[in-house]
């Protein structure tokens, strides 16, 4: 019997050697070790030994066993080991990779610059870090000058801010290229201001139409496009007089809100309707900044917020859901 234990030490030495593949240990395992197992046939012979020899192949038997046990362990450590290193083990399930979406604030971004694009308007563009001449000065908003109050703006060194509007890019564009001009200008605005509708940055897109015979009829034409093709041929939009350092006379857009029809409702705080942007005619003194005379020409502007427009036409009731990187709030403007 222990010439038969030494034999059966051999060829599990041999096969083990044999053996390249993980899947291949276990069916190895139960050829020596199984219930009907080589190893387990030869125990089962005990029972015809001697009292005397039958405790000193009970050890030997023992210790073959458990040699085979870690030796199996080892086997199969070290094959996966292997494995890991080639770092290929077809048998995984593949890795899906998620397609990206445009952000919906871009992607409304993108629709309100066609349609302008479609009214003859070319897209210019500003630094977002601004100096506080253009971002106030020429528009008409000197030192101390109470509209300053109301923008909340993060202010770098003096004289140095992060833009609180778009329209800073009305000036650059009229002190670079003159008139006449019709451009829009979308971009990131900052303001320090957080809550449900207020966010520390968000997006605006400037209007500026320059040119001899420019009316507020002009004004009000261009707003009623942009809204029928934003929202629908049927909306309606509601002008109020307003005030801007920039602009004279000015107004504030309302439309008709969507959600209850113009019945009211909480989103619209029961006044039927949702205000969407400011404008006016720009004021002569904006003109007399950068240089041109206000005798000659005329001309309107407008800003409008982006995330109000996209939280009315997604009718989303939380600004910072467009800022927390939550891809099911994002994945549904695939
Ligand atoms: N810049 C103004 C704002 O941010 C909006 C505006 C733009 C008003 C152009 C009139 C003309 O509130």
């Amino acid at each position: 019997m222990e010439r038969q234990l030494e034999e059966l030490r051999k060829q599990f030495l041999d096969d083990l050697e044999h053996i390249h593949k993980s899947e291949d240990i276990d069916p190895l395992r139960i050829q020596y070790l199984g219930r009907k197992g080589r190893l387990t046939a030869v125990l089962r012979q005990m029972g015809s030994l001697s009292a005397e020899e039958r405790p000193r192949m009970g050890a030997l038997s023992n210790e073959l066993k458990a040699f085979m046990e870690q030796s199996l362990v080892a086997k199969a450590a070290a094959l996966s080991t292997a494995q890991a290193a080639t770092g290929i083990d077809v048998t995984l399930p593949g890795r899906v990779l998620r397609r990206g979406t445009i952000h919906v604030i871009n992607q409304v971004m993108e629709e309100i610059q066609d349609i302008f694009r479609n009214l003859g308007f070319a897209v210019a563009s500003g630094p977002e870090v601004e100096d506080d001449y253009h971002n106030f000065e020429a528009l008409n908003m000197p030192a101390n000058h109470p509209a300053r109050d109301m923008q909340d703006t993060f202010y770098f060194s003096k004289g140095i801010l992060l833009r609180t509007h778009t329209s800073p890019v009305q000036i650059r564009v009229m002190e670079s290229q003159g008139i006449p001009v019709r451009i829009i200008a979308p971009g990131k605005v900052y303001r320090c201001d957080f809550d449900i509708t207020h966010s520390p940055m968000f997006h605006q897109v400037e209007g500026l139409w320059v040119e001899q015979g420019i009316t507020f009829a002009h004004l009000k034409g261009v707003l009623y496009e942009f809204a029928r093709k934003c929202f629908g041929p049927d909306i309606p939009l509601r002008f109020r007089s307003s005030f801007f350092p920039f602009t004279e006379p000015s107004a504030e857009v309302d439309m008709g809100c969507i959600i209850c029809n113009g019945s009211g409702c909480r989103v619209c705080g029961n006044t039927g309707w949702l205000e969407i942007l400011g404008c006016g005619m720009v004021d002569p003194e904006v003109y007399r900044f950068v240089g041109i005379d206000p005798e000659t020409v005329t001309g309107f502007a407008f800003g409008m917020g982006v995330e109000r427009i996209a939280m009315i036409k997604y009718g989303i009731d939380d600004i910072r859901l467009f800022y927390d990187s939550d891809l099911r709030f994002l994945g549904q403007f695939a």
